[in-house]
């Protein structure tokens, strides 16, 4: 910690380094964002942040000018000290005809909507544009632990219209592109139920925890036998349009039909790809696979993916949706355009920024309405989490990606099976149905969950052991599963330490763990984000840093 506050203003490094790459995913695509790549001192260093975390709303599609001065600002940088800007390009015509701009600086690099707004004056010879799907490849194998690896890209729609991609890496070759489809894909199809349902865009997380309560309720509602599998082609256009419409009439749309369509969407999402897994096997002949796109983020799918053992390990970027692809951006342009030589060193999503401990106090003393309690201890927090209070977590950078993994928390005991309601009440405001996830310490995962490797990222579902059900059942979904992130000691100390002393005490080393925000908004960044948060919430105490707020209770009126 000391490195950081002594670099003032949470600035991570004395200024000084050898290059200097910002990545850029910005608008018109949502969850725009930006990502520094610093090599200095013989290391590869990153920051990166999603503008929703900055101009606080969801899935922003604004021009990332926040997320940039955010990530320049953290290495002491300025837009004219960049060597190259990267970003990923979109090739649709009516998304750049505003894009008019001539001269010394790349058009490319300019707000869509408002030119005046956010430009970004990047001279041409130091810009380079690459395919979405290329940036999302990127994300995945740089973080990745392999040397040699398959890539899988999966998401809606990329630069070129395309769905899914395969590519081949290596550190020594790079990553070159296989094969594309541009049919209707997996995302595509996914969305469109998700739409239909009822949940709207970019909630496909909504269906996915809806899913299994469409179990055996009736037959089919989709006609499956439409599609078609073919090589890197899963093909839905037959049963949906490009404009989430089914082709097909849907019965009336009650909650069981509802329920009915997540399930069946979410085991043909397992189908395909199981399909795609296989013929990345079969075409590449790879031990590894990286997955990325936001179809990764389907954690039942991946899980299944893995059970079938087709590749020697896998790799899920956690940040795989749009949110990684800054990341993938500044990574491509390390490692394939300026031949960067030292290797990434990935030990977590914990990207964002620090907090200096002055900027911590100023976002303390700007509110009022709470008590700071003389004993800031990992032991008092534990204590209030073992009393069922619901207790905010902010610690270090914040996390890259939509999970929140122990930096931007909201905690609780996973023992009371009427937590899940409580928190809903008081806090987070989402559908009944939606689980809320474990975080458990990785050395005993398998005491609890069948799980036979870790789940840094939760991005794995497992089952619950039956005979553990009962110990934490606010984090058991109703069909027994879990959405589980297993915590490496080494990867988040605190975080570590935290679920350690409740185990200790309850002999259940497992924290409920949910993003640090309300439902509709983005996981809280600063310190005042936080603050806010917790005293406009049912959020006991907060957690900030090393200063633990404990909420003033107003005193009862006599009526
Ligand atoms: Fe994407």
């Amino acid at each position: 910690m000391a490195i950081f506050d002594a670099c003032g203003k949470g600035q991570l490094y004395e200024k000084g380094w050898e290059m200097l790459i910002l990545g850029v995913h910005r608008e018109p695509w949502h969850d725009t964002g930006a990502a520094v790549l610093v090599e200095r001192g013989g290391k590869v260093e990153l920051v990166s942040v999603t503008q929703e975390r900055l101009d606080r709303v969801k899935d922003s599609r604004a021009f990332p000018s926040d997320a940039i001065e955010y990530c320049l600002d953290a290495v002491g940088a300025k837009q004219q000290d960049v060597d190259l800007f990267v970003s990923d390009y979109v090739e649709v015509p009516v998304w750049n005809k505003d894009r008019l701009i001539k001269g010394d600086y790349h058009p490319l690099l300019h707000n869509v909507t408002d030119p005046r707004v956010g430009t970004l004056d990047a001279p041409v010879e130091k810009v380079a544009m690459i395919n979405h799907h290329q940036a999302h490849a990127a994300s995945a194998f740089y973080a990745s632990p392999f040397d040699e690896a398959a890539i899988l890209v999966v998401d809606g729609r990329g630069s070129d219209k395309e769905t899914q991609s395969l590519y081949v890496a290596s550190r020594k070759d790079g990553i070159r592109l296989l094969e594309k489809s541009d049919r209707l894909g997996l995302g595509l199809l996914y969305a469109t139920i998700t739409v239909k349902i009822g949940f709207g865009i970019l909630n496909e997380g909504k269906t996915m925890g809806l899913a299994p309560y469409g179990y055996q309720l009736s037959a089919d509602i989709i006609d499956w036998s439409k599609r078609r599998f073919e090589g890197i082609h899963t093909d839905y256009s037959r049963l949906c349009g490009g404009r989430y419409e089914l082709h097909d009439p849907l019965p009336p749309m009650t909650e069981q039909t509802k329920a009915r369509l997540a399930y069946e969407v979410q085991e043909e999402i397992e189908r395909g790809m199981l399909h795609l897994a296989r013929h990345a096997r079969q075409v590449t002949g790879a031990k590894h696979l990286c997955i990325a796109g936001g179809v990764g983020l389907n954690s039942v799918a991946n899980y299944r993916l893995l059970r079938e053992g087709l590749f020697e390990d896998v790799f899920i970027q956690p940040a795989c949706s749009d949110t990684g692809l800054p990341l993938g951006c500044a990574l491509h342009g390390y490692y394939q355009i300026m031949k960067g030589n030292i290797r990434w060193k990935f030990s977590g999503p914990y990207l964002g920024r620090q907090y200096s401990k002055s900027e911590i106090e100023d976002a303390i003393n700007s509110f009022s309405g709470y008590e700071v309690s003389p004993d800031p201890s990992f032991n008092k927090t534990m204590s209030l989490l073992v009393e069922n209070k619901v207790v905010g977590w902010f610690q270090g950078r914040s996390e890259i990606g939509p999970r929140s993994l122990g930096c931007r928390s909201i905690l609780m005991s996973p023992c009371v099976a009427e937590n899940k309601d409580l928190l809903n009440a008081r806090v987070k405001h989402r559908e009944a149905f939606r689980p809320f996830a474990p975080a458990v310490l990785e050395e005993r995962a398998q005491e609890f969950f069948n799980l036979n490797r870790p789940s840094p990222y939760m991005l794995l579902i497992a089952d619950v052991k039956k005979e553990k059900q009962s110990l934490v059942p606010a984090v058991t979904h109703v069909d027994g599963t879990a959405r589980v992130q297993t915590v490496n000691r080494d990867a988040n100390q605190p975080f570590y330490r935290l679920i350690e002393l409740f185990g200790e005490q309850t002999g259940v080393p497992v924290l409920l763990n949910t993003s640090f925000n309300v439902a509709g908004e983005p996981i809280v960044e600063s310190p005042q984000d936080a603050i806010r948060c917790f005293l406009s919430t049912g959020i006991d105490a907060l957690l900030l840093e090393d200063v633990l707020l404990i909420k003033r209770m107003e005193p009862k009126t006599r009526g």
